[in-house]
C-alpha cells in the first residue's frame, strides 16, 4: 500500500473513532448477478441474470466515490462475465483507480483466465482441497489452479467461505494458500445462513474449532489475511452489527453493509470476517487495530 493511501485511512479511522460518524469507506458495486456455477452455499446468482450496463456501473461507482468510499469491491454473481460492448472487467478496475479509489479489488469464482495486474487483490473462491471444493462448486478445482499458476499477477489472495462441507478443509487451502505461484494470502468468512442454506451453517462449536486451526496456521506461517484479535467475536456472534463503514450497490439500490441487510434475522448470524473485523475497529478496540496494522501491511 502507498504511503499517502496509509495515511488517508489512518485519517479516516481516526475521525470515525473519536466522531462515531457513520460514513462509508468500503464499498462494492454488484456487475452482474448472472453466474457460470451454482455453488451450494450461494444465494445471490442468477436471480435476474441481467448484466449491468458501463455508464450505471460508472455512475454508481462516482457516487460511492462522492459519499468518501475509497476501498472499491467488484463483486456478482461472477464478475469475470461482466461486458458492455468493448468493455471488460479490466477496462473497470483501470477506471475506478482513474477515479481516485485507493484500492480495487474484485471477486471472482476463478475460472476464466485471470489477467488483471491492475486490481489490488483478486479474491478467489476456493471451498477447499479438491473433492470438498468440487463438492460445493461443480468440477471446478483443476481450471482454477491452472487459471492460478496462469495468471499475469501475483495479486491473488484466496477467498473461502466455511460451512458443514468444507470445515475440515481449512488447513488444505491455508497451504495452498502458502505453497502456490501468484498467490499472496487467504482470507476466511464463515457461511451465512440464509434461509435456504441453513444446513450449511456452522454451530459455536464448529466456529471455535475452524478459528483454532486457522491460528494454528497463521503460528506456522500460513499467510492469513484476517484478524485473530476478531476470533472471539466471530465465534459468539457478538460483534456488531451491521457495518456502517461498508456499502454495496446493485442496480442503483444502496444498502448498508451488505445485500443480505433485508434478511429478516441475518445480522445477528452473520459470518463475514470483514464485518467483525472493520465494525469493532471503527469502535476503536485497541487489540483490532493494531492486528489491522500488523496483517494488512504485510499482505496489501
Ligand atoms: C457471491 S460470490 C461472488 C463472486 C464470485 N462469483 C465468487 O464466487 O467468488 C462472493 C463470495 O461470497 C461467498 N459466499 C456466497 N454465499 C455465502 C454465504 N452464504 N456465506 C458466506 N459467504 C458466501 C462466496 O463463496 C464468494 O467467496
Ligand atoms: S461462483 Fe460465486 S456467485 Fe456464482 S454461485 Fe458460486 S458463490 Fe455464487
Ligand atoms: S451484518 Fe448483516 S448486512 Fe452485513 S454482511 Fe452480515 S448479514 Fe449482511
Amino acid at each position: 500500500m502507498k504511503l499517502s493511501s496509509f495515511a488517508y485511512f489512518a485519517g479516516f479511522g481516526i475521525k470515525t473513532i473519536l466522531s462515531g460518524e457513520k460514513k462509508p469507506i468500503l464499498g462494492t458495486v454488484i456487475l452482474t448477478d448472472k453466474c457460470n456455477l451454482s455453488c451450494k452455499h450461494c444465494s445471490v446468482n442468477n436471480i435476474t441474470a441481467a448484466i449491468h450496463p458501463y455508464q450505471q456501473i460508472r455512475g454508481e461507482m462516482r457516487m460511492l466515490y462522492d459519499m468518501g468510499v475509497r476501498i472499491l469491491f467488484f463483486c456478482g454473481g461472477e464478475t469475470f462475465l461482466w461486458r458492455d460492448g468493448s468493455k471488460s472487467l479490466r477496462n473497470l478496475v483501470i477506471e475506478a483507480k482513474r477515479m481516485g479509489f485507493l484500492i480495487v479489488n474484485v471477486v471472482t469464482n476463478g475460472t476464466y483466465p485471470l489477467d488483471l495486474p491492475e486490481a489490488d487483490l483478486i479474491l478467489l473462491s476456493l471451498d477447499g482441497d479438491r473433492e470438498r471444493h468440487n463438492a460445493i462448486r461443480g468440477d471446478t478445482y483443476d481450471i482454477i489452479m491452472e487459471n492460478i499458476r496462469h495468471a499475469s499477477s501475483d495479486n491473488i489472495c484466496l477467498y473461502m467461505a466455511i460451512n458443514q462441507i468444507n470445515k475440515g478443509a481449512i488447513r488444505a487451502v491455508c497451504l495452498t494458500a502458502r505453497d502456490t505461484k501468484n498467490v499472496r494470502a487467504v482470507s476466511f468468512n464463515f457461511h451465512t445462513p440464509y434461509p435456504d442454506t441453513r444446513e450449511l451453517a456452522l454451530s459455536r462449536q464448529d466456529k471455535a474449532a475452524c478459528c483454532r486451526t486457522i491460528e494454528q496456521m497463521m503460528k506456522d506461517g500460513a499467510p492469513v489475511l484476517n484478524l485473530k484479535s476478531a476470533f472471539p467475536y466471530l465465534i459468539d456472534n457478538s460483534f456488531p452489527t451491521p457495518c456502517h463503514q461498508c456499502v454495496v450497490v446493485e442496480n442503483g439500490k444502496v444498502s448498508t453493509c451488505g445485500r443480505c441487510i433485508e434478511v429478516e434475522g441475518l445480522c445477528s448470524q452473520c459470518g463475514y470476517f470483514f464485518v467483525a473485523e472493520y465494525t469493532l475497529l471503527f469502535r476503536g478496540n485497541v487489540r483490532i487495530i493494531l492486528d489491522m496494522l500488523r496483517t494488512y501491511l504485510r499482505y496489501i
